[in-house]
């Protein structure tokens, strides 16, 4: 691992530009934008809307596998059970669709969310586990697999379509934004590795036997199922990329985390959402 990494590092020379952009304070649609530029200058033959087949918009062969695999998904029971744990009334008799705006269909790619009142970032899973409490419930675990997990698997299917849409309006809101950029493009743990590192200036690049993806079209598809039925949601995948260069993770649904997400998802504006599909 240490080896491959010092690998990618050496072809990194060159790439001082799109990690500059962290530097200076830009709007959120401009660096999407540059991301945006960077890529394609990079990748004239891959298509954006293609980013977010991840890793596979490079890989003609997996993606056929993937195409495959996604006409009977293996991860369909998950779904079921998601469903059922949707529209299972709490307590009172409330249900989540009451709680949530537009019964709950077409919102996920609002989130993560700036929540004036709080003056924090609240994510779709946030949003959930809020209605729980509010309506009497205890909170579920944040990347518990069994409840959140499957209840987001299923919940997220009904924005299949919906486009990315994150909002940064406002001085507090561009502060958690600018929070969650520096996250990304700050260098962490033993290998002192940021997000960027790999997924901008090495997307499109072999690390192991991995194909890096880009972080445009990263958050449209959560969770996904590795292997087909191994449940993995957005900030458990930060978690293991944290683990990857050997920083220690922040705590999920941490500011530092629900601030990452909400500069990350912002990348992917205008792009579809797909819940949720396989992953090796
Ligand atoms: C040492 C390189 C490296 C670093 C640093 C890194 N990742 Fe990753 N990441 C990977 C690899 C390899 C994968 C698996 C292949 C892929 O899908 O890109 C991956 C996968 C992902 C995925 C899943 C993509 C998908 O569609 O399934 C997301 C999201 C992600 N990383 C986000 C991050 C974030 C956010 C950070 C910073 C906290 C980060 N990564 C840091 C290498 C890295």
């Amino acid at each position: 691992m240490k080896q491959q990494i010092v690998k990618l590092l050496a072809g990194m020379a060159s790439l001082g530009i799109a990690l500059g952009a962290a530097s200076v304070q830009a709007s959120p649609e401009q660096d999407r934008q540059d991301l945006i530029k960077y890529y394609t200058s990079k990748y004239p033959n891959v298509k954006i809307e293609d980013y977010v087949y991840g890793a596979l918009a490079f890989d003609a062969d997996s993606k056929a596998q993937y195409d495959a695999i996604m006409e009977f998904p293996p991860f369909e029971s998950e779904l079921d059970t998601g469903r059922k744990l949707w529209e299972t009334p709490f307590k009172n008799g409330k249900t989540y669709a009451e709680c949530l705006p537009n019964g709950g269909k077409m919102i996920a790619g609002n989130y993560p969310m700036f929540d004036d009142a709080t003056g924090k970032v609240v994510t779709l899973e946030g949003a959930l586990n809020n209605c729980r409490t509010a309506n009497g419930e205890t909170a579920y675990k944040l990347g518990d697999k069994k409840t959140l997990g499957v209840l987001t698997a299923y919940m997220r299917t009904l924005s299949d379509g919906m486009l990315m849409n994150i909002k940064v309006e406002g001085p507090k809101a561009m502060a958690a934004y600018e929070d969650g950029k520096k996250t990304f493009y700050a260098r962490k743990g033993q290998l002192n590795f940021a997000c960027a590192n790999c997924h901008v200036q090495n997307a499109g690049v072999r690390l192991r036997s991995e194909l890096i993806s880009p972080a445009v079209g990263h958050a449209v598809h959560w969770p996904v199922f590795r292997g087909g039925d191994n449940l993995v949601t957005l900030q458990s995948r930060y978690e293991g990329c944290f683990k990857q260069v050997r920083a220690v993770p922040p705590a999920q649904g941490s500011t530092t985390m629900n601030d990452l997400e909400y500069f990350h998802s912002s990348l992917s504006n205008g792009l579809p959402m797909k819940a949720s599909v396989f992953r090796k």
